[in-house]
């Protein structure tokens, strides 16, 4: 089968992804598959990506030219095929996919796709939903499942209405903080206790979350989400908090790993720094009592079901070892997949290797 690995995209986790790709492109296996890989710009341009299968799975990948040819997916009368449009292509819709007239080049037929895409317009239903609609199987969760995941408003009434327990939390929308954000404030502090953290409703990597200790670090975090997105998360914030999180593979009968910990010494909270920038102490799987490890496999295997997820997914936890309580923070339906990350050490733990673990994925992508 022909293989189209989708990296790179639009979302402020671009390099992230290209992390993620390498290890990807890396692991799957040549003798099963042919791989193309595509690059996507940060404005939105699939560009062939000329590379190899990297030697290393460590490492990231040669940026998205700006400048590269420009492919696209389209749905033919001999299956989906991936098109190299001429570079004089015009605007002209009629233009851009006229094969007859040889303005564009056929580079073959794609099987499946694997979008090792983060974020918004990859991780959020908009690039499943061009895959469905062009009749090509990928990868993980569906459009509504994506969608609903990567948004932490509709993720959290999802997980409430399926009795997961949660930190305390509010909404800001962008249109009541621009109207009256005086207002907007004291209704939070009427709320929430602080410290409290503010996110965008649909940003990964923790980019754009702050730890908020006053009024007016609660104003900045609030501005400073909502330069992502017009929705923002008020949460209480939780000290002394350990974070765990279990890996999630399968279609109907998922198999759910236990849970691994990140040790973040350094950062306040596991922030951008801490995720990627830092050395990172995974503990895989975690050293936490066997009823903890239970409580989250069990949560792990409600979150997957609640949103309706595919493929793979990780569900990440709050433990409060003072309390004895198990919440849970959130599902990623593309969790990184860098050397760095948390989903590859949780299934090795297991006896799973990063390339078995690949292969399995694109086995389910088929079912
Ligand atoms: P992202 O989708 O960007 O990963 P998260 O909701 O997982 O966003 O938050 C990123 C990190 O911020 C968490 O891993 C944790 O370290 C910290 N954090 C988020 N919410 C809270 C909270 N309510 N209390 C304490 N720490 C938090
Ligand atoms: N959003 C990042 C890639 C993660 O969840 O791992
Ligand atoms: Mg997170």
């Amino acid at each position: 089968p022909r293989v189209l690995v989708l990296f790179g995209g639009r979302s402020s986790e671009h390099e992230v992804s290209c992390l993620s790709a390498r290890g990807v492109l890396w692991a799957i296996d040549p003798d099963i598959y042919d791989v193309v890989s595509v690059g996507i710009t940060r404005t939105g341009r699939w560009t062939l990506m000329p590379h190899g299968v990297p030697r290393t799975r460590e490492g990231t990948l040669p940026a998205v030219p700006e400048d590269g040819e420009t492919v696209t997916l389209v749905q033919t009368r001999v299956g989906p095929r991936l098109m190299l449009l001429p570079d004089d292509v015009d605007a002209g819709a009629a233009d851009v996919v006229d094969a007859d007239r040889g303005r564009t080049v056929d580079l073959g037929g794609i099987d499946i796709c694997f979008p090792v895409l983060h974020g918004p317009y990859g991780e959020d239903g908009t690039i499943q939903g061009l895959l469905a609609s062009v009749g090509v199987p990928y990868v993980g969760a569906d459009v509504a499942a994506s969608a609903i995941a990567v948004d932490k408003r509709q993720m959290k009434h999802v997980f409430a209405a399926a009795g997961l327990p949660q930190v305390a939390h509010d909404v800001v929308r962008r249109a009541d903080w621009e109207r009256d954000p005086e207002g907007e404030l004291a209704r939070i502090e009427g709320l929430l206790e602080y410290p409290v953290f503010t996110k965008p409703a649909r940003q990964g990597s923790s980019i754009g979350i702050s730890r908020c200790t006053d009024t007016e670090s609660l104003r900045a975090g609030v501005e400073d989400a909502l330069g992502y997105d017009r929705v923002v998360i008020i949460e209480r914030g939780l000290d002394g908090v350990r974070e765990l999180e279990c890996g999630v593979v399968g279609n109907d009968d998922p198999v759910i790993t236990a849970p691994g910990e990140t040790i973040h010494t350094g950062a306040s909270f596991y922030d951008f720094d801490a995720k990627y920038l830092e050395p990172v102490k995974l503990q895989c799987p975690a050293d936490v009592p066997d009823d903890v490890i239970e409580r989250c496999r069990d949560y792990a295997a409600q979150a997957y079901d609640a949103v309706g997820a595919r493929g793979l997914a990780r569900v990440d936890f709050f433990y409060l070892p003072d309390s004895d309580e198990v919440l849970v923070n959130e599902i990623n339906t593309i969790p990184g997949l860098t050397p760095q990350s948390m989903f590859p050490p949780v299934w090795e733990a297991q006896g799973v290797a990063f390339r078995v673990l690949i292969d399995r994925l694109l086995a389910y992508a088929m079912e």
